[in-house]
């Protein structure tokens, strides 16, 4: 229900038009039922090599849609909108009969995507919900919101407030802690859900003393990172050691950070002025997203407490049966209709789930599921 309201407010609007529900309708003409293998191209635009995650998720697609019998044109776009936009122009242009795509702005696409749906080729959103368009067809993601309250609970518990469930522990240190809170990328979908879900979680400790937020930086565009950049998330850090604690980071417990890229920013920074280098020596609580591996590595080493864990295999595989679904004629299995408003029209969405790891979970949720090696962890690479 809060996430429907947090997605429809964002979409300023509180209705489904039935010009969106057109729209679908529009593009169903394109539902062809080609031969599953007969050499079809289907274009995978992904944002931006800079993480490894994306990386992962470029590869796995890529593998099981040749594996179900398809060409691939996995694209890249250095995180720059135009290429983007340029690289799906393209794509069209070559034929392809289906696109996956993980925007870089989630508002970007409008034209591509209409001139996708005059050919009849289906699109399906891949992680990051495309808005502002009707011809968006499928969703695959994570739970967003699920993300913003798992990296809350996360910093609690490393806290020591909760347990690492969210409950209240006995034990818990009284007065107030001050912690410093980071978001995602302003243009992408998931980046105001995931703060969202945070800061529900976040609130009632701020509400009860237990925590403050000392710089008064709570709202999502103040604590925004745009492009998620390791690199603006540091400078912000920096500004925030200077102005509110003393330059020394004397005070601060713990930072809310919704990506590991931006997490290792912000341990630069305070790192930078002499803090930890450890969370045992001192280091304040910095959470994260994605179990990239320069992160896990850090969270082995005890520099990071914590990542979320979306395996990219499983969202691959997700799309890849979505999209075997579409160029069948069929319409994939969703098992959310309610949640993703994009603007014009709800989105059939395949939400999966996701798991918050600390040092002890790395062999049981990373390595033996063959998701890094040992010898990765180690390395950091
Ligand atoms: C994804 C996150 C990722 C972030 C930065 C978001 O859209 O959901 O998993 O950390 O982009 O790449």
């Amino acid at each position: 229900m809060k996430k429907r309201l947090i997605t429809a407010a964002l979409a300023g609007l509180l209705a489904v038009s039935m010009a969106g529900c057109g729209g679908q309708g529009a593009s169903d003409k394109g539902a062809s039922g080609e031969a599953q293998n007969g050499g079809d191209t289907i274009g995978v635009a992904m944002p931006t090599q800079t993480s490894t995650r994306w990386i992962a998720d470029g590869k796995a697609v890529k593998e099981g849609l040749e594996k179900a019998g398809y060409q691939v044109d996995l694209q890249y776009a250095g995180d720059d909108i135009p290429t983007q936009t340029q690289q799906i122009d393209q794509m069209i242009t070559k034929g392809v009969k289906l696109l996956i795509i993980a925007s870089i702005d989630g508002t970007a696409l409008t034209s591509q995507l209409q001139a996708a749906a005059d050919k009849g080729i289906k699109v399906i959103a891949y992680d990051r919900l495309i808005r502002d368009s009707p011809n968006v067809d499928f969703y695959v993601s994570f739970d967003n919101y699920k993300v913003g309250v798992a990296q809350a609970t996360s910093l609690l518990y490393g806290l020591g407030l909760t347990d690492k469930t969210g409950n209240p522990v006995d034990d818990a240190p009284k007065g107030t802690l001050n912690v410093e809170l980071f978001g995602g990328s302003s243009d992408d979908n998931n980046a105001p859900i995931n703060f969202e879900g945070s800061w529900d979680t976040l609130k009632p400790f701020i509400d009860k003393g237990s925590l403050a937020v000392k710089s008064g930086q709570t709202a999502f565009a103040q604590a925004a990172t745009l492009r998620w950049d390791q690199a603006t998330a540091q400078t912000r850090m920096e500004n925030l050691l200077t102005s509110t604690y003393g330059g020394t980071g004397e005070g601060l417990s713990g930072v809310l950070s919704p990506f590991d890229g931006i997490s290792r920013g912000i341990i630069t920074a305070l790192q930078g002025v002499g803090m930890g280098p450890t969370i045992e020596k001192g280091l304040p609580i910095v959470t994260g997203q994605d179990a990239e591996i320069a992160s896990v590595k850090l969270i082995n080493d005890g520099v990071q407490f914590s990542t979320i864990f979306k395996d990219t295999r499983t969202l691959a595989e997700q799309a890849v049966t979505s999209a075997v679904a579409f160029m069948k004629g069929e319409q994939p299995k969703a098992n959310d209709t309610k949640t993703y408003n994009n603007g014009v029209k709800i989105v059939p969405s395949y939400l999966l789930e996701i798991n918050t790891i600390n040092k002890d979970d790395i062999k049981s949720q990373l390595i033996d599921s063959g998701y890094w090696t040992q010898a990765q962890v180690d390395a950091g690479q």
